[in-house]
């Protein structure tokens, strides 16, 4: 495993790189959900590179950036033995050096969800994902369904901005309870941790009350409000049912919605959503 830290390496390496290339750009602190993006990368494709970039551009002033979870030395070891070949890990001044003022935005997709809760977070993803996929230059990028805005804004800049890459969407992974694995569920308390689960049960009625033929939009956010509220240590930040490419919020379900939330359970702030679909 090449393990590099400067563009021109990682340029020099992937000159002498014969077959496909899968990409998972990561913020490192690696759980099973990258390993899962690594293990299909790792089946799809020759060649599989990985990014850690704790990305400065898309934390707000007031947010985790300086206690976002950095563990590399465990990274590289998890990287090491799912057979990896190159590891990037690039440095903060040469992704923005001095005088740096360029920018990519996907306007609409970034106005909901995310993107309104966290002004600029989405305008620093298309950013740093954009100069990955130019550095790269990968055959086939793999993001993970939890972040589903983030997923949806990269696969309209690939699309928009002309890259031919195919984008891999792959499911959530979840702990045994439910609970989206998350590199911030490292600071929940043991008490937190447990009022976790509140997510995915919220989301999980949503999806019964659906299957049972509710379709009122602003009845399903009712229904995940009211499980929510009942959690001591849970505030609620947003609660989204949305059509799934346009992320516009529904009045009713027809066949599929994307049902999102955002929960803030002690100081930590988590994300998570399902695809609400007729079966
Ligand atoms: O999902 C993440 O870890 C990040 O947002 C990404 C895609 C690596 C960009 O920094």
């Amino acid at each position: 495993m090449n393990i590099l830290t400067s563009l021109s390496e990682l340029r020099a390496n992937l000159k002498y790189m014969s077959g496909s290339l899968g990409l998972v750009p990561t913020m490192g602190s690696l759980h099973e959900g990258h390993l899962s993006l690594v293990k299909a990368a790792r089946m799809q494709n020759d060649n599989v590179a990985v990014s850690i970039f704790v990305n400065p551009i898309q934390f707000g002033p007031e947010e985790d950036l300086d206690i976002y979870p950095r563990n590399h030395d465990n990274d590289l070891d998890i990287l090491q033995s799912e057979k990896v070949d190159i590891v990037w890990i690039p440095d903060v001044k040469e992704m923005y050096p001095d005088g740096y003022q360029t920018y990519v935005t996907v306007e609409k997709l970034s106005r909901y969800l995310e993107g309104a809760r966290r002004p600029g977070h989405m305008r620093g993803v298309a950013t740093i994902v954009t100069k990955l996929l130019i550095a790269f230059a990968p055959d086939r990028l793999y993001l993970g369904q939890k972040d589903a805005q983030q997923s949806c804004i990269i696969k309209r800049l690939v699309a928009d901005l002309g890259f031919a890459i195919d984008v891999l969407i792959c499911p959530t992974v979840r702990d045994i309870d439910g609970l989206a694995l998350s590199s911030r569920n490292s600071r929940l308390n043991p008490d937190e941790r447990k009022a976790a689960i509140v997510l995915y049960k919220s989301l999980s009625e949503a999806q019964t009350a659906f299957a049972n033929g509710e379709t009122d939009a602003s009845r399903l956010r009712t229904l995940i409000t009211d499980v929510i509220r009942i959690e001591k240590f849970a505030k609620l930040l947003y609660v989204s049912v949305s059509d799934i490419n346009s992320l516009k919020e529904l009045h009713y379900v027809s066949d599929r919605a994307l049902c999102s939330i955002a929960v803030k359970i002690g100081s930590v702030v988590l994300i998570d959503n399902i695809v609400l679909e007729d079966s």
